[in-house]
């Protein structure tokens, strides 16, 4: 209607179909635009590859369809470029920022030139869609990004194992032919994937590691006993995702927990250390000091891959007493595959 449109900022947990629904009335809009004659553009860019204002300006230019050279160009010119482009089209713009916490770590002020551009524009508009899994980032923003992205919200509340067997349903009836799902699998795929905070993603997930594990085994039929395999399967890959990713001293203390937790029942700060400093001077890396180590400890016990009861505060400071709560031959395998840590596994004792 030729006024501004508002910028809209998008959150909610992972899998609660933000990307896909704004994906889907993008295009949906775009057809509606299309019958009626009327201008509009939009630019979808998921930020945790997009992250630079370069590369956010370059990616905008390209949908609209002006070739910008991959680098050599000062930002200036590309943001002038643009800006032109896009007022010769007279149009409305909307631009997605999907995952937009990771642009905002990496270069805060795209966001800040994007939120300004409308000032810039004579005849466009422009609209920023800003989508984040992070439910705590609004609060991280710079207030002047705040204001402008928040012009209005939606939250995206998880979905319940209704919603969910409704999806999987629609999926399922695309992707198997009618009878391979024994009855119950839907069911239950839902049902997990509710409690994970209302995954649409691990249902789905938990539904084709099944119906593959099926395919392997030649059996005919996906049965709930496949669903619960494939529950297996996707939680060892995510915890070996999970420490695989870890920096190497937090690595070093968690082999340190891994070897101590097989020598006594109950493991403590101090043994933790006193082993994580024999495998430091073996691999050669730098001894943290307790106060570091014990941060590294926290940060396992968050993440959940450890537990850390505190015990006792005497004089040596707090004193926890420490269990992994993952299983040791998952650790073992992301160890061995360290290429300096696996050294540690061929040393007689420690
Ligand atoms: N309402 C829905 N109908 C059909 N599929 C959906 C729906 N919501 C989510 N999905 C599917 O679930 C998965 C996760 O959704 P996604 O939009 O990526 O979540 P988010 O972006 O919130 O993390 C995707 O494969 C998506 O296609
Ligand atoms: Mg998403």
């Amino acid at each position: 209607r030729g006024g501004a449109p508002s910028n809209i900022f998008i959150y909610g947990t992972t899998g609660t179909g933000k990307t896909a629904v704004t994906k889907q009335v993008l295009s949906k809009l775009k057809e509606r635009a299309e019958s009626r004659d009327l201008a509009f553009k939009y630019s979808y860019m998921n930020c945790q590859h997009v992250d630079t204002k370069y590369r956010v300006l370059t990616q905008l230019c390209e949908d609209i369809g002006i070739d910008v050279p991959f680098t050599g160009l000062h930002f200036d010119v590309i943001y002038q470029k643009f800006k032109e482009a896009l007022d010769d089209l007279d149009t409305l713009h909307v631009t997605v920022l999907d995952e937009v916490d990771m642009l905002y770590k990496k270069s805060s002020e795209s966001l800040y030139v994007l939120t300004r551009m409308n000032s810039d524009l004579e005849s466009s508009k422009i609209s920023i869609i800003g989508i984040t899994n992070d439910v705590n980032f609004k609060e991280t923003l710079d207030p002047r990004i705040r204001s402008s992205l928040s012009e209005e919200e939606i939250v995206f509340s998880p979905y319940t194992a209704e919603q969910l067997n409704d999806i999987l349903t629609q999926r399922s009836d695309v992707a198997f032919h009618k009878g391979i799902l024994e009855f119950g699998v839907i069911n239950l795929c839902s049902a997990v994937g509710a409690q994970q905070h209302g995954d649409a993603r691990r249902s789905l997930d938990l539904l084709r590691v099944a119906a593959e594990l099926a395919e392997r085994n030649g059996d005919e039929k996906v049965t709930e006993i496949h669903v619960r395999k494939a529950q297996q399967v996707i939680e060892r890959n995510t915890v070996i995702e999970v420490l695989t990713s870890l920096p190497i001293q937090t690595k070093a203390v968690l082999q340190a927990i891994f070897m101590g937790e097989g020598k006594t029942e109950a493991i403590t700060t101090g043994d933790v250390y006193e082993i994580y400093s024999k495998i430091c001077k073996l691999v050669r890396l730098d001894i943290l000091t307790t106060r570091r180590v014990g941060d590294l400890i926290n940060e396992l016990d968050m993440l959940g891959i450890i537990t850390a009861q505190v015990i006792s505060k005497g004089r040596g400071g707090r004193s926890k007493r420490i269990h992994l709560t993952v299983p040791h031959r998952q650790v073992r395998e992301v160890l061995e595959s360290d290429f300096r840590l696996s050294k540690i596994f061929e040393v007689d004792s420690i």
